[in-house]
């Protein structure tokens, strides 16, 4: 492990105003939102919609670093120049989803575990060889009456370990993304407790394994209420409560903080960071890496027209604009 190594791709991706654009949807995933909106579900079809995303102009301005997905890394523009060649020549980071998807966990009812360990070894070599200097792995836990357990807690966090592991051997830097879904009728101090409990736990292990802090990057989701829950919250309800369960439960080493958005509305999640950029000083970088909450604009828009591709840009560059002014707290509705 080179530690100089992992901490000059963790600055340049933690550079303020910027955060990390998550354009890394599976094919399951990225064929059901094109569906949702009558898109073809084609290899074609993806490679146009994700080169809109990658070659849209000024985007460097907001976004530090991009995460793909496998068949998109070694895709390239109409124009044969490689989409990882494209975002290297506007100075961003390359990273790649390495997860790859959740199963069942066994006897645990509803719960899930994250697969992909098998082989990981190689397909870093290869990743970074294309390219990549980051990348990501996440695991999901859904709030029920008896979910998560602490078992399927501790497997997910064992895992993140030797993903984490892994990836700092050959100098990439590992995004550890727990996300705890929003499905659910949970109050937001449920979340909170979940949140706190896995969070522990995670880095407890990553701990234990000798994960390099410095060199590794949280993505996190928010400490907020299930999305079927009726209760109202305010945006620094939220903030407050995260805040606090990520100065309790994260060392203040650690390389930096992400956000997801998680299915949130997109300017609640913008608004939600804003909040929490106006609680400092925090002991960490904190800043986005949202997926839907800054592409949703613009693959509406996309999808309706195909031939507007700079009209799509403008609206992703506006997200991605509004996302970065939440970073530094300056975000005005
Ligand atoms: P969302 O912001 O759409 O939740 O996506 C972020 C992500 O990377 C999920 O794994």
């Amino acid at each position: 492990m080179n530690e100089k190594a992992l901490i000059k791709i963790v600055k340049n991706l933690m550079k303020e105003p910027k955060g990390i654009l998550a354009i890394d949807e599976s094919m399951p995933t990225c064929n059901k939102r094109f569906i949702k909106l009558g898109v073809p579900t084609t290899k074609e079809k993806r490679q146009e919609y994700r080169e809109l995303l990658i070659t849209a102009p000024d985007i460097e301005r907001y976004i530090s670093g991009y995460i793909l997905f496998d068949e998109t890394i070694r895709q390239k523009t109409k124009d044969n120049k490689s989409f990882v060649s494209v975002l290297q020549s506007k100075g961003i980071e390359v990273g790649i989803k390495v997860d790859a998807g959740v199963l069942d966990f066994k006897d645990h009812e509803g719960e899930k575990i994250t697969d992909g360990l098998d082989g990981l070894n190689d397909r870093l070599k290869e990743y970074k060889s294309l390219g990549a200097t980051f990348a990501k792995w996440r695991a999901v836990y859904t709030i029920g009456e008896n979910t998560p357990s602490e078992d399927c807690i501790k497997k997910n966090a064992e895992i993140f370990a030797e993903y984490a592991s892994l990836c700092q051997e050959n100098n990439i830097v590992p995004i550890v993304e727990p996300e705890v879904l929003m499905d659910g009728d949970h109050n937001i101090e449920k979340c909170y407790d979940v949140t706190a409990k896995n969070l522990q736990i995670v880095f407890d292990e990553l701990k234990k394994a000798g994960i390099f802090l410095p060199g590794m990057i949280l993505k996190t989701s928010m400490v907020i209420p299930g999305k079927d829950s009726k209760v109202a919250v305010f945006n620094m309800e939220i903030a407050q409560n995260t805040i606090k369960c990520l100065r309790e439960k994260v060392p203040n080493e650690i390389g930096g903080i992400v956000f997801l958005s998680g299915g949130q509305d997109d300017i609640e999640a913008i608004k939600n960071l804003n909040a929490m950029r106006n609680l400092g000083p925090l002991p960490w970088f904190l800043t986005f890496s949202y997926g839907r909450a800054i592409q949703n604009g613009a693959l509406q828009a996309w999808a309706k027209n195909g031939n507007d591709v700079v009209g799509a840009q403008e609206l992703l560059l506006q997200s991605a604009k509004n996302s970065s002014l939440a970073s530094i707290g300056k975000y005005e509705n």
